[in-house]
């Protein structure tokens, strides 16, 4: 029987991207494999249904279809409340799921017995995330150039030019996290003549720092103290943290109030619940920024959608080596080989394999191991 791999058009609000390119699509293995689009879900970033049809997708026009005929389940971003129903035990979900933070969908995927790849937990011995890399690269570039614009007066900003001019001092940029976002966004605010500081726990990222911009971008062990003294001069703070589980409130209420009128404050992993004490809610593409203690606060979740079709193209160059994987040789086989790809599996019929996760449900971990028996 041909198993279908499909790519549902993103809900969540202000989502434009799509989860697998064309191109990609026509890649990948076609021998008992067959790939359905709903109808539009590249349309905003720049596919048309037609071009998918070249590319040997089949367009399917409603998501109860979709779903219905689907093995694997391709998303960006997590499914909505909406979508739960749809859900049930042959699916394969892949996506940037992030159920620490999505309770709700944890627990009906469990109940609903799907197997579900969490895309941003998977990473190397090394610690690298393949596939939340890409996502982070541009994010960490937006980032800054979305900050940029909020320090505009008509913005509501304080009125200065991040990169200075002549006799006029450049804009400061404080970076908590020095990663994939925060290199990144370090790299276009140098770029832009800002005077950047980037601080991390990590020395080895603080060290890969100072190398790539040959010490032009200052950077600080991240505690308390140094991401008081940092943040209170600062233009533009970005919280650009990763930690699995709970996220740890590095910037706090006292520390943001003591920053300067008209600064920006974006926390990039809100998607991950953030770091900025102050962000009490998430804001949208349509309105990014709310004023809090003089200061704006920027908490986008999905910044990447701002730049849909360079994003689509990175997730789907991305995702491509494991899709090709799973394609040829199916879930069980393609986690069986592939200790990366089973870094990211959460949940497997009704059982929690994130250790994690379980910890946050309160619910049993069981070893992925012992079930695919690797
Ligand atoms: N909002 C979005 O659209 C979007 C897009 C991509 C990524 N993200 C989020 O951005 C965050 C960063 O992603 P990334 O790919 O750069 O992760 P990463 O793992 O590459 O980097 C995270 C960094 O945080 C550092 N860190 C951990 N604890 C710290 C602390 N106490 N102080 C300072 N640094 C600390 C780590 O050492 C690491 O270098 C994640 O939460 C991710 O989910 C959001």
């Amino acid at each position: 029987m041909v198993k279908y791999f499909a790519v549902p058009k993103e809900l969540k609000a202000g989502e434009t991207r799509v989860s697998l390119t064309p191109d990609v699509i026509g890649m990948l293995p076609k021998e008992e494999r067959g790939v359905l689009v709903e109808k539009d879900a590249g349309l905003l970033a720049g596919f048309t249904n037609e071009e998918y049809e070249k590319a040997g997708a089949e367009i399917v026009s409603t998501p109860e279809e979709l779903w219905e005929r689907a093995t694997y389940v391709l998303k960006i971003k997590e499914p909505q409340v909406e979508e739960y129903k749809f859900f049930n035990s042959k699916h394969v979900l892949l996506g940037y799921l992030h159920l620490d933070n999505e309770k709700q969908l944890a627990e009906e995927l469990i109940k609903r017995k799907v197997c579900s790849v969490s895309l941003e937990t998977i990473h190397t011995k090394n610690g690298e995330r393949p596939i939340l890399s890409p996502m982070s690269q541009v994010a960490g570039r937006i980032a800054i150039q979305a900050g940029a614009k909020f320090l505009e007066r008509t913005m509501g900003g304080s009125g200065i030019l991040l990169g200075g001019v002549p006799g006029v001092s450049a804009g400061k940029v404080v970076i908590i996290g020095g990663g994939t976002v925060g290199l990144n966004a370090a790299r276009v605010a140098h770029g832009m003549g800002a005077d950047v500081s980037v601080l991390d726990v990590n020395h080895k990222k603080l060290a890969k720092i100072d190398l790539a911009f040959n010490g032009g971008v200052k950077t600080f062990y991240s505690n308390p103290m140094t991401i008081a003294r940092e943040a209170k001069d600062a233009d533009i703070l970005i919280g650009a943290v990763y930690v699995q589980g709970k996220m740890p409130k590095l910037v706090t209420a006292d520390v943001v109030k003591q920053m300067k009128k008209g600064s920006v404050v974006m926390d990039v992993a809100i998607d991950q619940g953030g770091v900025i004490e102050t962000i009490d809610r998430i804001t949208t593409h349509e309105n990014p920024v709310y004023e809090k203690y003089g200061v704006l606060h920027y908490a986008v979740p999905n910044v990447p959608s701002t730049v849909p079709k360079t994003a689509s193209l990175a997730f789907s160059y991305a995702m491509f080596p494991y899709l090709h994987q799973i394609c040829e040789e199916g879930i069980i086989a393609a986690i069986k080989k592939n200790e990366v790809l089973a870094t990211g599996v959460s949940t497997f019929n009704g059982m929690v394999t994130s250790e994690k996760l379980a910890d946050i449900l309160d619910k049993e971990h069981t070893e992925l191991s012992m079930i695919v028996g690797f």
